[in-house]
């Protein structure tokens, strides 16, 4: 959840850290700090809460050097505070390290040092990490490497380390388990980060580093070798990319750009997998038999990526009539799900760093099943353990509150139920060809929605300030509804829920009263979910609950129940969430722009949540 950037070259390394921090602040934001070496001496400057505070009092006290790391944090062991900010250091203060994961054994391993008269100044599981390398060089250790070596190999849990040596200024150290670290190449400089944006503006080649492995960066150069010692040949991938990708773009926040950039990214995704001819390529190496001989799909996930696994289990299921459940990856892997070797596993990940989805499709694997991501990183841990990816393909996503990565996720799930259900002859040529053309007019729509801005600022303003509000969908539009709820209590902190609304009646009829707005999702469909959706918004009506509902063009009937109406383009029933998201999206930037929080990096929050 924290970032990580390390330097080594000859430029000044501080600057160059910042910025790397400034563009991983979405992973962290509790404090921040860095560590830098000049002849011989590493020097440092750690601050709580945002990067500016760091900034600010690196400007009174300049730390120089041209190699170093940096660090910002996403608190789990210790609150935020100076004395748990990263960069930690050995007792002698000539071994810094930074350190993002959690250190499982860290109890135990602090145990034996302070009995070896370690003293701790944090209550961070990542300061054992420096004392450990200190001990190992005072053990004998005939060098930083193998001092490092042993220090990883007693350490269980998750980490990606960045480790500076004062007896080696030559050299900075990183290592990864778990939680996910790049090796960025330059000319005569080089470059460690949690994720590609960090350092976007300086690379163009990368090293993914993998699980159990470990490298010494020099200017002129990168050694890779296991934990173990043994040697491994680095493999150097192009990043794919642009710096642009990863600037706001003139958009106050990235979220805001992001939602303006779904239809442009569905848009390619369409022209990406779909042939003049119209023949879908999901760009997989799985065979159109091995689709046939499915009988089974499991999909797992979080958060936003759960509610596209939930919109996905609906498609599939009603496009290609294989049985498909979906569970969050946070429950499956505790459970004790029946999953025979055939049933074909698709995680669902936007940073394809998400430890409950790592950890669900390494159980998988355990029971010997195929597995299909759906992912937008590619280097990812999801995509590396994975069969096959089906790529989304949106470029970095930087706000913490999931957009453009979920409407790709549709897309991608749209494109996929009906290749499916063409290869297993569930569609007719001609059917899929009836639903591509619908499908094709899916980004418009969007894009119409995310032009009515304007109107729905005035909505999300009028309902801000109310301490809940409800959202209520059916079927497609189910998850569209809880979805909707997750953004808005993410960015704007009010509490809340979304709702099938047949459930209504069971329960959260309760809450309605003239102070809750009730946010109802009721295109225009083609059977009988509209219908009944119009009950219950006539039932929230009769309890004076505030409704504000997002209606299909052309529904003069719904209109007249309330002034508060978001009218979007009618589209497939099928396909219409990709449309209604983009509503509910603004609906809760404008709600929490107006309560004034911090819509990129809300409290709390981490974009990739690399721990359990
Ligand atoms: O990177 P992933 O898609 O695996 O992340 C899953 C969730 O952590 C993520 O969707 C989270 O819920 C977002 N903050 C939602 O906006």
């Amino acid at each position: 959840m924290c970032g990580v950037v390390g330097y080594i070259g000859n430029k000044e390394a501080a600057q160059i850290l910042v910025d790397g921090l400034q563009r991983l602040e979405y992973r962290g934001y509790d404090s921040a700090g860095i560590a830098v070496l000049d002849d011989g001496k590493i020097s440092s400057g750690k601050e709580m809460g945002r990067l500016a505070n760091l900034e600010r009092k690196l400007e009174k006290n300049p730390v120089s050097g041209t190699r170093g790391i940096g660090h910002t944090r996403w608190a789990t062991h210790g609150a935020p505070s100076q004395a748990n900010s990263h960069p930690h250091f050995s007792s002698d203060g000539a071994i810094s390290v930074v350190h993002n994961g959690i250190i499982e054994n860290y109890a135990d391993l602090r145990d034996e040092l302070s009995e070896q008269g370690h003293t701790f100044l944090s209550e961070t599981d990542t300061e054992v990490v420096p004392h450990l390398i200190e001990q190992a060089l005072k053990d004998g250790a005939a060098s930083p490497a193998e001092a490092l070596r042993c220090t990883l190999q007693k350490l269980r849990g998750a980490y990606a380390l960045g480790v500076l040596f004062q007896c080696e200024p030559d050299t900075i150290y990183c290592a990864r388990l778990g939680s996910p670290l790049i090796i960025g190449l330059g000319e005569n400089e080089n470059f460690i980060a949690s994720d590609v944006p960090a350092i976007i503006n300086r690379i163009s080649e990368a090293i993914y580093l993998n699980d159990g492995e470990m490298a010494a960066i020099r200017a002129d150069g990168v050694e890779l070798c296991t934990v173990d010692g043994a040697a491994v040949i680095p493999e150097v991938k192009k990043i794919e990319f642009k710096a642009e990708d990863a600037e706001h773009a003139g958009f106050e926040t990235f979220m805001l750009k992001e939602i303006h950039e779904q239809p442009r990214i569905l848009r390619s995704m369409l022209e990406k997998h779909v042939s003049s001819d119209g023949t879908i390529d999901i760009g997989t190496d799985l065979s159109p038999d091995y689709f046939r001989k499915l009988n089974r799909i499991m999909i797992v996930s979080c958060g936003t990526a759960y509610h596209a696994g939930m919109y996905a289990k609906l498609l599939l299921e009603n496009l290609t009539g294989i049985a498909v459940e979906t569970d969050l990856a946070s429950e499956f892997r505790y459970r004790d799900p029946k999953i025979d070797p055939g049933t074909l596993i698709i995680p669902v990940s936007q940073s394809g760093e998400t430890a409950d989805t790592l950890a669900s499709i390494r159980m998988a694997k355990g029971w010997g099943c195929k597995i299909m991501a759906v992912c937008n990183v590619e280097g990812s841990s999801v995509v590396r353990e994975s069969d096959a990816t089906f790529f989304t393909n949106c470029g970095p996503e930087i706000g913490v509150a999931s957009t453009k990565a979920y409407t790709a996720q549709q897309m991608a799930f749209a494109l996929l139920s009906l290749y499916i259900a063409e290869v297993r002859g569930n569609l007719s040529r001609e059917r899929v060809q009836a639903y591509l053309k619908d499908l094709n007019e899916v980004p418009d729509a969007l894009h119409y929605v995310i032009q009515k801005k304007a109107e729905i600022q005035v909505i999300g303003e009028k309902h801000h300030d109310g301490p809940s509000s409800l959202y209520l969908g059916r079927r497609y539009n189910f998850p569209t509804a809880l979805e909707g709820a997750l953004k808005n209590k993410e960015i704007s902190y009010q509490h809340a829920e979304g709702y099938a609304a047949g459930e209504m009646k069971h329960g959260p009829i309760a809450l309605i009263n003239e102070a809750l707005p009730v946010i109802c999702i009721c295109t225009k469909t083609a059977d009988e979910v509209y219908e009944k959706m119009l009950s219950n918004i006539k039932e929230v009506e009769a309890r004076s609950g505030r409704i504000i509902a997002i209606v299909s063009e052309g529904d003069t009937e719904l209109s007249k129940l309330t002034d508060d109406v978001i009218v979007v383009p009618a589209v497939r029933d099928e396909f219409s969430p990709i449309v209604n998201v983009g509503a509910l999206q603004l609906l809760a930037y404008y709600a929490a722009r107006a309560r004034g929080t911090d819509i990129d990096k809300p409290r709390n929050l981490a974009k990739s949540v690399t721990v359990e």
